[in-house]
């Protein structure tokens, strides 16, 4: 059965069929930003694509994908630790209840409860700042920690020191010298297409190398397909709208949303980087020093049109992009996603990535291009829809 549900609508169905606790805490997040489409089209909510969902309803199915990776992360839990044992190889079976499944949903409205009762519904306190990658949170403080040395830093994770004045013209130096550092404007004006060949390989390929191909049209549009052994996986951003269409989710065609999308986007003008500066805003730069992989790196970071927080990390030598991380807002907090770029070579006179990896709370996978053609002609219909699997 569907039907059209407001907000409203939604809230009063789950408290006539919830407990009245349920109805206490829920949270208002059908008016989070995060839940929002780019374009037109109406993403599938998670209640109407999954059959067992009582708590973390009205939210889109690629957001509540995003719910799933931060509790795995949060925790340090594979999907199937909280999942039944079944549920390996097989969707079907996550929606069967089990324990830890049935904790988790107590946590999600304990973490609402908390942030609404004392940080003005601001999400301060999330599954990761009790948890820190355990099961069962610590309680007792350790003194090994207090005076041992200082835990590495997360380049993903620093901060502008505070009081830092005004960063937009230093974080503008950093973009320039990437911008000569793979070409300059006037060779990455002359790319408006290409075409790529190579190889993924990831957990869904259980580290098994399989082809990947890649079509890009400047501006930002971009179609990655990887062929798994169960099928293909292709996502496309056609300069408005993103889908992952692949024989390996739970559902067949997933349109992005929120910092999906933006990350979508942000791929693809990384495809064309010339009118990045354009493309992004509220640039700035004023963080401490970091490196990546031992290179130190020069950090700045910007916003993305749908509000998405964006970290871009720039070879302190070279100026190359070594890295760039975008922070997703889910309902329950913003996971991490970032791509380490390398082995950048020359094509028509433009500096362009052949091996990436890309990291997040559900994954980790690498791409090796063997051959980039610039300007190869490339049909439209390579970034319409792509087909449902
Ligand atoms: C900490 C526990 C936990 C972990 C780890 C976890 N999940 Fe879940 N999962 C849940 C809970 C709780 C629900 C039900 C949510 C609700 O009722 O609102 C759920 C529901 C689901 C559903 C919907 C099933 C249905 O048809 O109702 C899918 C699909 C799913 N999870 C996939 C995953 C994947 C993939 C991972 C690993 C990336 C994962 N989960 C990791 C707790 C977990
Ligand atoms: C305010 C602190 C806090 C927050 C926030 C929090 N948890 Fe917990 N969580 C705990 C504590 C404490 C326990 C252990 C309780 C016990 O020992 O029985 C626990 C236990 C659990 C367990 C059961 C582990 C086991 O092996 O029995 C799961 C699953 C879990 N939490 C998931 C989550 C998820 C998912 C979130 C975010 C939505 C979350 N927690 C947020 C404090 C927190």
């Amino acid at each position: 059965m569907k039907f059209q549900c407001g907000r409203q609508c939604r809230q009063s169905i789950r408290c006539a069929v919830g407990t009245l606790v349920v109805c206490l805490l829920a949270a208002p997040w059908a008016s989070s930003q995060s839940s929002m489409a780019g374009g037109n089209a109406k993403p599938q909510m998670s209640e109407e694509a999954f059959k067992n969902i009582q708590v973390l309803r009205g939210i889109p199915v690629n957001e509540f994908m995003g719910v799933m990776g931060f509790f795995s992360a949060s925790l340090n839990m594979n999907c199937i630790d909280c999942h039944a044992k079944e549920s390996a190889g097989n969707w079907d079976h996550y929606a069967d209840d089990t324990p830890l499944k049935n904790t988790a949903r107590r946590m999600v409205l304990m973490e609402n409860l908390i942030n609404r009762a004392d940080f003005g519904m601001e999400r301060k306190v999330t599954c990761y700042t009790c948890h820190r990658g355990y099961q069962i949170p610590a309680v007792i403080p350790s003194l090994a920690d207090q005076y041992g040395p200082p835990p590495a830093q997360d380049p993903d994770l620093v901060e502008v020191l505070p009081g830092t004045a005004d960063t937009s013209a230093a974080a503008e130096k950093i973009l320039d010298k990437y911008i000569q550092a793979v070409g300059g404007t006037q060779n990455l004006a002359k790319v408006t297409s290409f075409t790529a060949k190579g190889t993924y390989n990831g957990f869904d390929t259980e580290f098994q190398k399989v082809a990947s191909e890649i079509y890009a049209k400047a501006p930002g549009m971009l179609t990655v397909t990887n062929h798994l052994s169960a099928g293909a996986a292709t996502t496309t951003y056609n300069g408005s709208e993103a889908w992952i269409a692949s024989v390996n989710e739970p559902v067949p065609m997933i349109l992005l949303t929120g910092g999906d999308l933006d990350g979508a986007r942000l791929d693809a003008d990384l495809a064309f980087p010339g009118m990045l500066k354009q493309n992004l805003s509220k640039w700035h730069a004023g963080f401490p020093a970091v490196t990546i992989d031992n290179h130190p790196v020069q950090v700045v970071e910007a916003t993305a049109a749908g509000g998405t927080q964006v970290k871009l990390f720039f070879d302190k030598d070279s100026g190359l992009l070594l890295r760039a991380t975008r922070f997703v807002d889910t309902v329950v907090g913003h996971i991490p996603l970032h791509v380490d770029y390398s082995d950048y070579r020359a094509v028509s006179g433009v500096k362009m990535p052949f091996h990436w990896q890309e990291t997040w709370v559900d994954g980790q996978s690498t791409t090796e291009l063997t051959e980039i053609k610039a300007n190869a002609p490339v049909a439209a219909d390579k970034f319409a829809k792509p087909a449902s699997r």
